[in-house]
């Protein structure tokens, strides 16, 4: 493994995170990722050197599952091995009840404490803003947060999905009101998606200008676009039996099919062909290059197996040729960042 530091921090991450979204997941009535299986993959990771696990208060079912399993399984470890991040603001029940999402004090309040029971821990290295609730003040968010930091609950703050004024409107209310700041974001990044894409708020090209321009860490979630760049899916063939596109058809294909996304794919596998590596490992490479961000961009990525994370962790010691990453780039219509060439 490799590793750098958490964005513009002090603290050392594996160049890989873990996510684990799917743990306690329910797809079609059918549990994704059970607590054994969690915990060996957790086991997995552990072995293969990554020490930064991503979770939320939001995943499983119910919520919290997956910070419990991850809890169960820290206790019979040295907590300051791990660099763990959660997050705040999605609903934690059916949606019915009052102050069961958002980033209120109220909520935010209650969310640490029991995050931080379930995870068996009494702080959190990284915890993010979900997504904004579009009710709360900014500032009662941001000072509940500022808190936490004052308290010792937690280390740094992170902002996930959101448009890049909203960024940079939190960013400023930060430093007016001399706030402890964001300093590290987690948006979508894969090789397929594009601008606007998958999220009506999200301009990604200038959400990341803005991370560049304030130095921000940047931490890209579903880097694989949900299994699809891994190279099991083809076009007109049914979906592997047990993978995400067979248990939730409709939601992988509003999120991650398009024709440009399996043109993408060609180019992926082609350079992974050139490169003896498999698409998954390219498809990481892809996103570990975009590098103009303090710490470099984190890829953090599931895992249904111990064979997928052992493949997928190999990708931090890939060499991939500024011209295998232009050829992926021209499957794209342009490059993540900057100019197209
Ligand atoms: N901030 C946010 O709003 C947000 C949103 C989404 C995710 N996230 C974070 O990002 C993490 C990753 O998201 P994701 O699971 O969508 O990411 P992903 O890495 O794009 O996809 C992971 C899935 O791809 C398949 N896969 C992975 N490696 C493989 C391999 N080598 N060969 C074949 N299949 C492979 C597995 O699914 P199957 O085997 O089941 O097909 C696995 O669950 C989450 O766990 C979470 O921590 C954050």
């Amino acid at each position: 493994m490799k590793y750098t530091t958490l964005g513009p921090t002090g603290t050392e991450v594996s160049k890989l995170c873990f996510g684990t979204w799917r743990f306690g997941h329910v797809s079609d009535g059918v549990v994704e990722t059970d607590e054994t299986q969690a915990h060996a993959l957790l086991d997995e990771a552990e072995a293969l050197g990554i020490n930064f696990i991503d979770t939320a208060n939001r995943y499983g079912d119910p919520p919290g599952t997956s910070e419990q399993y991850i809890g169960n399984w820290l206790e019979e470890r040295a907590r300051e091995d791990f660099v763990l991040a959660s997050k705040v603001g999605m609903t934690v029940d059916d949606g019915s009840g009052r102050n069961r999402d958002g980033l209120s004090r109220k909520h935010i309040r209650w969310q640490i404490d029991e995050t931080l029971e379930r995870l068996g821990t009494d702080y959190l290295d990284l915890y993010y803003i979900h997504r904004l609730d579009g009710q709360t003040p900014l500032l009662e968010t941001l000072r509940t947060l500022d808190q936490l930091v004052e308290e010792g609950k937690v280390n740094h703050i992170g902002a996930s999905t959101m448009a890049a004024w909203e960024l940079t409107e939190l960013l400023w209310t930060c430093d007016a009101h001399g706030l402890e700041s964001i300093e590290i974001v987690q948006p979508p990044v894969d090789a397929t998606l594009q601008n606007w894409q998958r999220y009506d708020r999200l301009d990604l090209r200038r959400y990341l200008e803005v991370c560049e321009k304030h130095g921000l860490g940047v931490v890209a979630y579903s880097p694989l676009a949900g299994g699809f760049l891994t190279g099991k899916y083809e076009r007109d063939t049914d979906a592997p039996q047990d993978s995400r596109a067979a248990l939730d058809p409709s939601n992988f294909e509003r999120k991650y099919l398009s024709d440009r996304s399996w043109d993408v794919l060609d180019s992926v596998r082609a350079v992974a062909d050139d490169l003896d590596a498999t698409p998954a490992q390219v498809a990481l490479t892809w996103v570990l290059e975009q590098d103009a961000f303090p710490g470099g961009m984190l890829p953090v990525s599931g895992a249904r197996t111990r064979e997928q994370l052992s493949e997928n962790a190999e990708a931090v010691e890939l060499d991939i040729t500024d011209d295998q990453i232009r050829r992926i780039d021209d499957a794209r219509g342009q490059p993540l960042l900057g100019n197209a060439s």
